[in-house]
């Protein structure tokens, strides 16, 4: 058996995710078994880290370690522990950048999870969540957790909490999809924070509360009319949905073939739709339609939630 103080490298994957999942601004995310992005780390002498490759959908990113989502998150745990050697990275993107499908998290996160199956004492995930934040704040220039914590854990994922969050999986019934489409533009994490307001009326909030407890109880007792019910965002898609060219007729195509609910995937562009497996590729069909009517292509997916979340999946 390998150890990982024998290991010279490891190559983790990391899922996608769909950040928020309408109800759960910034605490709620799921994994996308469908997608995600490769990171091969092998132990170099000396301290620090380096870029050594990016390939894939998207290789325009930075090599400086400390300005790559991977770089920043394996050099905050290379500082961290103090260790007197550091890691080369190849970087292997699956998912399209600026697609609200997590890509930045899923980079950080395989990026910690391969360097620390190169280090002597065993990290827990807990431990692993907190540097792929340092990694994931790079790229989004805030620190949250609803894509790092799903890519990283597996499963529907609700995290409660910043400096030691709890992690919470939940179980999601066995018969859903997520249906996701992609229309082919980019719209920055960043861009579509800076656009949200301060300030919600009190009784959107309450009506959030009561949609994001409503779909955790739907999800816990398997009800998928309560799902139905109260997959709804009122609080941050009214305010995004214009930067998505579409979004509304998209959404309506995806109810009217039958999905439970749909909303923006993360940051977006990306629409998701959760459906009953029966009805996935309809709602696939149909929202890809839409997009369509508004002059944009799309990539698509109808997707299983990754329950395992990231690993290593070689040398
Ligand atoms: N929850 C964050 C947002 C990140 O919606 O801005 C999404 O990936």
């Amino acid at each position: 058996m390998t150890t990982a103080a024998s290991r010279a490298s490891a190559t983790a994957f990391a899922p996608a995710s769909v950040g928020n999942v309408g109800v759960g601004f910034d605490i709620l995310g799921h994994t996308v078994a469908a997608l995600g992005d490769r990171v091969r780390a092998t132990r170099r002498a000396g301290p620090g880290v380096a870029i050594r490759a990016i390939t894939g959908v998207y290789v325009d990113l930075p090599l400086e370690a400390a300005r790559n989502t991977a770089g920043m998150a394996v050099l905050a745990m290379q500082q961290d522990l103090e260790l007197p050697y550091g890691f080369d990275l190849e970087i292997e993107k699956g998912i399209p950048l600026g697609s609200g499908l997590g890509g930045s998290a899923a980079s950080a996160v395989a990026g910690v999870v391969a360097a620390a199956a190169l280090v002597d004492e065993h990290l827990d995930r807990t431990q692993l969540l907190k540097y792929a934040m340092q990694g994931e704040a790079v790229a989004s220039g805030s620190v949250h957790v609803d894509n790092i914590a799903p890519s990283l854990f597996g499963g529907l994922v609700l995290t409660v909490g910043i400096d030691n969050p709890f992690v919470k999986q939940i179980p999601v019934p066995e018969l859903i999809r997520c249906v996701l489409v992609h229309p082919h533009m980019v719209l920055p994490t960043r861009a579509a924070r800076e656009i949200l307001s301060k300030m919600v009326p009190l009784s959107d909030v309450i009506w959030q509360q009561a949609n994001l407890a409503g779909f955790l109880a739907g999800c816990f007792s398997g009800d998928l009319a309560l799902i139905r019910e109260s997959l709804l965002d009122v609080v941050i898609e009214p305010q995004r949905q214009a930067l998505i060219p579409g979004f509304i007729e998209v959404k309506q195509a995806a109810l009217a073939a039958g999905a439970l609910g749909s909303s923006i995937s993360g940051a977006g562009p990306t629409v998701f739709a959760w459906s009953d497996e029966a009805d996935a590729e309809k709602v696939r069909v149909a929202m890809v339609e839409a997009f369509a009517r508004h002059g944009l292509e799309s990539d698509s997916w109808i997707s299983t939630i990754d329950r395992a979340g990231a690993r290593v999946v070689g040398d």
